[in-house]
């Protein structure tokens, strides 16, 4: 077990409809996330999803990029039942993020997708990553969530309604400093998710009209390369 439990074990995070829409919303960004990343090639890599919900971002990975090894953690255990159910022979497994052992089980690469809103405590969640990453292991998040972008306050309320675990307004200086604070090297870039779009004009959960869904995918989307044991940088260097 490790020191920082999180106690929350909801069945799901979502409802089981809120749940398949939103892995078929999060395919495209999914498809942009993998293709932004730095490395090309994964074989012999060993890679964890944080928040995985059930699964579908691994699944999609090993499928582009076939990796030695997968974990997926997230506090939804119905959620985690039905990515072990739905893996197929990818050798991948699914656990509860407090069940997730450091450093014995170290790993390359480290992904979370829409997940960083939902925890209040960004240095614990960096050190919880440090701990379970090999040295100069990297951490992705990708993230539209946060206080600069202005579709957010709304989405908030949105996510309040159903959402076990309160969502939090951080800001992306806010997650800069906090992996910064932990030792990692930071990186960022904007996480352009082109190409056509799918919109459904009846499903207004999130989305009022296209063009809040064009900015998010092409404007609000960020990602963050964070990299472990930041190597100092002597003055006038
Ligand atoms: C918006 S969903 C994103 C799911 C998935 N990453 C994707 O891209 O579809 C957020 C996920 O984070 C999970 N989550 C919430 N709090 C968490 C925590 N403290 N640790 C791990 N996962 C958490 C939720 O249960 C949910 O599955």
């Amino acid at each position: 077990m490790s020191t920082e439990q999180v106690t929350a074990r909801p069945a799901t995070w979502d409802s089981d409809q809120g749940e398949a829409d939103m892995e078929k919303g999060h395919e495209p960004s999914w498809r942009a996330l993998i293709e932004h990343i730095d490395e090309r090639d994964l074989c012999g890599k060993s890679v964890l999803d944080y928040g995985c919900n059930r699964g579908g971002f691994l699944r999609l990975l090993y499928d582009l990029r076939s990796f030695e090894r997968g974990v997926g953690v997230d506090i939804a255990v119905q959620s985690l039942d039905d990515a072990e159910r739905r893996k197929g022979d990818i050798p991948v497994t699914y656990k509860h993020v407090d069940e997730l052992t450091a450093p014995d089980d170290a790993f390359d690469l480290a992904f979370s997708h829409e997940v960083i809103y939902l925890l209040p405590d960004l240095e614990a969640h960096a050190r919880y990553i440090k701990q379970r990453l090999k040295e100069s292991g990297i951490y992705y998040i990708a993230i539209g969530e946060y206080a600069e972008n202005p579709l957010w306050e709304r989405w908030k309320e949105t996510v309040s309604s159903f959402s076990p675990v309160s969502p939090v307004t951080h800001s992306l200086q806010d997650i800069a400093l906090a992996f910064r604070n932990e030792g990692f090297d930071v990186s960022v870039r904007r996480m352009v998710c082109d190409g056509f779009l799918p919109y459904d004009p009846t499903d207004t959960k999130y989305l009022q009209n296209p063009m809040e869904l064009i900015k998010f995918m092409t404007e609000y989307m960020i990602l963050f390369r964070m990299e472990k044991n930041r190597v100092e940088k002597k003055p006038g260097a």
